[in-house]
């Protein structure tokens, strides 16, 4: 028997309906996507926080904080794992790597989203390929209309000219590989439920365009 053949899926008492009507709303995926500092976590953060007041169950996926557990770095599991686990299991920025941590994540929110829970995921996740198997993996898993892809659309000047973090500065000097924008793709897009232009509107702006798209397709009444 292979190893696949061992592994089954269980069909659990408490179903998603169930959640979903104890909580009083419909579970779903917001994918925000867009460049490093064009505020997709200040949106979905805003979002996060006007949802939870109204009573919303939500949880909120952020790349940084991702990255610093479920996608270490190789130089993060080091210590305690040990150099061939690190360089197995840790993620960087090459392209399989983000592969990698857009394949977790996606299969994270499709949990969180299978609880009930209005997932909110604010990751740079630049390729195309890797956010449309994401889509496919959580509307064929759940409801057709689950995942909910918003564009955060941004200039890169102006990306740049915020560098909250100093790393485009550091991508220009050649300090940092493979920073996107700079030297490695963001391929936008083609076909958003949602395109925000955050730099021609405020957060909170941006957060209630969010949530009006959610109450029109019906995602914060079960
Ligand atoms: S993703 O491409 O795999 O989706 P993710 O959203 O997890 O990226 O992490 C992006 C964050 O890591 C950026 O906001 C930035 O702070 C930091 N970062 C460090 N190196 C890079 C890089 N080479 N490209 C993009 N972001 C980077």
């Amino acid at each position: 028997m292979s190893d696949e053949a061992k592994v089954v899926w269980h069909q659990h008492t408490v179903t998603r309906e169930a959640r979903e009507s104890l909580a009083g709303h419909e579970g779903c995926v917001i994918w925000f996507t867009g460049l490093s500092g064009c505020g997709k976590s200040t949106v979905a953060n805003a979002v996060d926080y006007q949802l939870h007041k109204s009573g919303v169950r939500t949880y909120l996926l952020d790349g940084d904080n991702v990255r610093h557990g479920l996608n270490a770095s190789p130089a993060k599991l080091q210590e305690r794992h040990g150099e061939d686990f690190a360089n197995r299991f840790g993620l960087g920025f090459g392209a399989e790597d983000r592969e990698e941590n857009i394949r977790r994540i996606g299969s994270v929110a499709q949990l969180f989203c299978s609880a009930g829970i209005v997932t909110l995921t604010a990751f740079v996740s630049p390729y195309r390929r890797d956010r449309d198997l994401v889509r496919s993996v959580v509307n064929s898993s759940g409801k057709p209309n689950d995942f909910i892809e918003v564009f955060v659309d941004c200039p890169l000047d102006v990306c740049e000219s915020r560098d909250p973090k100093g790393l485009y500065k550091m991508a220009r000097a050649g300090e940092i590989k493979n920073f996107t924008g700079i030297d490695d793709p963001y391929e936008a897009p083609s076909n958003p439920e949602l395109t925000l232009k955050s730099a021609e509107h405020s957060p909170d702006e941006l957060a209630s365009q969010v949530i009006q798209y959610l109450q029109s397709i019906g995602k914060l009444s079960s």
